[in-house]
């Protein structure tokens, strides 16, 4: 094989390489993850009990909006992430059993309820239960 010919190969491999990888990055960009498919449905969705501690909260993603779960002794509840004011994502403050958003300073109570702060409305709320060993959202 001749020098030029084998730089024209390894040249055409790079360049091939490069569209493949470049194809598979778009398509999985725009492809839906399983979690989304299959958390998700007309039902709502579970989340193992073990996974949120009384005490503790977790986001998540429930008909594609971030969404955080708390689980505190009262039961478990389940909130919009996204802060009416102007949409950072708030935090679970289990000290003060608040949601407070860190943009701004607005402050929630679990039902979503506006404590203080700027947020011009309350968290949208869904609903949340256990049923054995799952907290069932929707
Ligand atoms: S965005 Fe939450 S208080 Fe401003």
């Amino acid at each position: 094989m001749r020098r030029r010919t084998f730089l024209d190969y390894c040249i055409g491999g790079g360049v091939t390489a490069w569209a493949v990888l470049t194809a598979y990055t778009g398509l999985a960009f725009l492809w839906p993850t399983k979690s989304s498919t299959t958390e998700e449905g007309s039902e709502g969705t579970t989340i193992a009990l073990s996974e949120i501690p009384v005490g503790n909260a977790s986001k998540i993603s429930y008909k594609g909006k971030p969404t955080i779960v708390v689980h505190t002794q009262e039961g478990v509840f389940a909130l919009s992430a996204i802060c009416p004011h102007l949409g950072c994502l708030v935090n679970w403050h289990p000290d003060e059993k608040q949601i407070a958003c860190p943009c701004h300073a607005a402050k929630f109570d679990l039902r979503g309820n506006v404590l203080g702060g700027p947020s011009p409305g309350p968290l949208e709320s869904y609903k949340a239960e256990i049923i054995n060993d799952q907290i069932k959202i929707g």
